[in-house]
């Protein structure tokens, strides 16, 4: 049988759902009930009545769903699609951190793991960093994990941002010099990236947009080209929502490994055996959720 009818045949017997993020493999966004950012997938996850997620992203995106809705089963196709940048944030170093900096509030973006988000004030998405950091009633915040997101939110608050170390690989390969010459080649083009780039490249660009920012941006620009910084598969993404615009990929190398190792072929056997289960042990969620929680107050 054709892959994509097993798999719809699948979720529909078992009342599953499925989640893709935007940069997922093209076939995999086409096969989803839902695609999206990190915050428009957690709302989804939290909202919904299916029995299974099935939620082709990463860990730290399948630990946030399972947290949001712990009645469900929550799957992750390939357990090994992981997130470096959450990968370095330690729940340690935070605590040390928060003992050096005693009147800090907390604020951890998504990409990072249940453990550190138990140890956090509330979390915050590149869609809502800016908001929730001048939401938050603190005059010191501890930025975890992204530095290059830290840097974008301090441009907008008079808050003392701390930052974390972190970075998303892929995005921080991307140079200011990489994105002059790709405009030297398109003049005149609009380029949007994406907050996880680095302080230089979002001095250059026009727009700085979360995932599904780029989906509005794209769906209300009069432009008919439009230079794209970030991974390679929100390329899929926008031009399913606008064909008549052209996608310039800012570079060859926005490539996320990680987002990659989900396939319609694992994502059918993951549906089709139940596993694997991403869960979270109790008293870390009882924790971690309250943050993810606040957030999606915070931000409605
Ligand atoms: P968005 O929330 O903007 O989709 O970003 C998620 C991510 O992992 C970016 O690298
Ligand atoms: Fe993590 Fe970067 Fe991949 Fe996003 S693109 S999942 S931040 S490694």
């Amino acid at each position: 049988m054709d892959i994509v009818k097993e798999i719809r045949g699948l979720a529909g017997k078992k009342n599953a759902i499925i989640l893709a993020h935007n940069y997922q493999r093209p076939e995999v966004q086409d096969i989803a009930h839902h695609t999206g950012d990190s915050l428009e997938l957690a709302r989804i996850a939290a909202s919904n009545d299916a029995e299974i997620i099935v939620f082709c992203g990463v860990h730290f995106m399948a630990e946030s769903a399972a947290m949001l809705s712990p009645e469900k089963k929550v799957l992750l196709p390939d357990p090994g699609a992981g997130c470096p940048m959450a990968d370095m944030a330690e729940p340690g170093d935070l605590e040390s951190m928060k003992r050096e900096h005693p009147g800090a509030a907390v604020v951890t973006y998504i990409n990072s793991s249940a453990d550190v988000k138990a140890l956090s004030d509330i979390c915050c998405t590149s869609a809502n960093a800016v908001k929730i950091v001048q939401r938050v009633e603190a005059r010191e915040i501890i930025f975890v994990p992204d530095k290059n997101l830290g840097h974008y939110v301090s441009r907008f608050t008079e808050k003392k941002i701390i930052p974390w170390k972190g970075f998303c690989p892929t995005h921080e390969r991307f140079t200011a010099e990489d994105l002059m010459a790709v405009r030297g080649k398109y003049p005149g083009v609009p380029v949007i990236v994406h907050p996880e780039c680095r302080p230089g490249v979002v001095d250059l660009a026009d727009e700085v947009l979360s995932t599904g920012g780029m989906v509005k941006f794209a769906e209300k620009t009069k432009a008919m080209r439009i230079i794209v910084g970030t991974e390679i598969g929100m390329i899929h993404k926008l031009r399913s929502v606008a064909p008549h615009i052209e996608f310039i990929p800012a570079s060859g190398s926005f490539i996320c490994p990680n987002m990659k190792k989900i396939t319609l072929e694992k994502l059918r056997d993951s549906l089709a055996e139940e596993k694997p289960v991403i869960t979270v042990p109790e008293k870390t969620a009882k924790s971690a959720v309250r943050c993810l929680e606040k957030m999606l107050e915070f931000s409605n």
